[in-house]
């Protein structure tokens, strides 16, 4: 294989410098991380361009001096006017002669957002089975309770009314958690479609705003030139319209405002474990600018049963997590106190479907 070829293809931002700290080379990563192309980075000194929030100057001469590699973890990067991101940065030298130094950038959150959403899964697959299970399990009884419960009040005094009447509603509410629960499990496998995701958006933004979202602000931000993608709608719409109602739960009484975003990026390839891999362009963002996510849980969103909410059954992230993996797709969340945001990438439709 020839060294271009490498290079281009490392999904991983690399810069090559020279002697000076000057920047000679850097792969198409590099360019989008750095936002500018390779001809207007060539020959530009790297810590104008690179915001790096830890002492450069005396790693690289390190490694130059050591003629070995060094890794600094966890330092905020920040390139032109975007955010800084936390990274582990790789730098090794290229060659003692020149002094040409390797950098190399790991956005955390890619990896561990990676990670997770795989592994949530299998997490999501065993807590599910057995919570099936147990639904099933405690439907009959919750009918022998409720019954009895019926039957007694019939023969009560108006005050103690209130008492069986308690009974049965909080066991309807157990049955109606249940039966969420076993529809969750019982979730086929998708049945795809040549689908215009602004299609879909567009259907779950209404029935948001006539029901669960009246008090929110919904906008849109549309890229009208996204190609199609190849999914199950129903189960599509259920990830939109969850990630709704969230943004419209954790905004109060008060509403609040959701952008819909949709845009494309090419850079981003999903890697499953057996090595294969899928490019997921198509970009869908929800954000809200609500509270955030509870920090004791932001951690744990995805999974199953978690939740932040009096009676939230903490099922809604969960289902998207594994309708999301089930169409080899990506989500992601990145929330602070005034913006949440979630991300759901994926594939295009494959040529022969269109
Ligand atoms: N946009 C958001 N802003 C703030 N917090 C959020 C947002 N989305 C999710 N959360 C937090 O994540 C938790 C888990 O969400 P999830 O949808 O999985 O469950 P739930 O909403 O509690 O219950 P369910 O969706 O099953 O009715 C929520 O309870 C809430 O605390
Ligand atoms: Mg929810």
């Amino acid at each position: 294989m020839d060294n271009d070829a490498l290079w281009a293809a490392l999904p991983v931002p690399a810069i090559v410098i020279s002697f000076d700290d000057r920047i000679q080379e850097v792969n198409s990563a590099g360019e989008l991380f750095l936002n500018a192309s390779v001809k207007s980075l060539l020959g530009k000194p790297v810590l104008d361009r690179l915001h790096i929030d830890a002492n450069m100057d005396g790693a690289l001469e390190r490694v130059r001096k050591n003629q070995a590699p060094m890794f600094i973890n966890n330092v905020d990067v920040g390139a032109g006017h975007a955010p800084p991101v936390e990274c582990n940065i790789q730098i090794a030298p290229v060659s003692r002669d020149s002094g040409d130094v390797l950098i190399l950038m790991h956005p955390r959150n890619l990896a561990v957002r990676l990670g997770k959403s795989l592994g949530v899964k299998s997490a999501a697959r065993s807590a599910i089975g057995m919570a099936e299970m147990l639904a099933h399990e405690i439907k009959n009884p919750l009918a022998g309770i409720t019954g009895p419960a019926q039957l007694l009040s019939m023969s009560l005094e108006a005050d103690d009314l209130e008492l069986t009447d308690l009974i049965v509603a909080e066991s309807r509410r157990i049955v109606a958690l249940l039966e969420q629960v076993e529809q969750f499990g019982n979730l086929r496998p998708p049945e795809r479609k040549v689908v215009n995701i602004h299609d879909l958006l567009d259907r779950a933004q209404k029935s948001a705003e006539v029901g669960f979202g009246a008090r929110m602000r919904i906008c849109e931000e549309y890229d009208p030139s996204l190609p199609p993608t190849y999914v199950d709608p129903d189960q599509l719409m259920q990830v939109f319209l969850n990630l709704l109602k969230n943004a419209s739960e954790a905004a109060g009484d008060e509403g609040g405002n959701i952008r819909i975003r949709t845009f494309y990026d090419h850079a981003l390839r999903l890697r499953k474990p057996d090595g294969s891999g899928t490019g997921l362009p198509l970009q869908v963002e929800i954000c809200d600018d609500g509270p955030g996510l509870p920090p004791e849980i932001a951690g744990q969103i995805f999974e199953p049963f978690v939740s932040g909410r009096e009676n939230g059954t903490g099922l809604g992230l969960a289902l998207v997590s594994k309708i999301i993996s089930d169409h080899d797709g990506w989500v992601s969340v990145d929330s602070v106190p005034g913006k949440t945001l979630f991300r759901i990438s994926l594939p295009v439709a494959p040529k022969d479907k269109e």
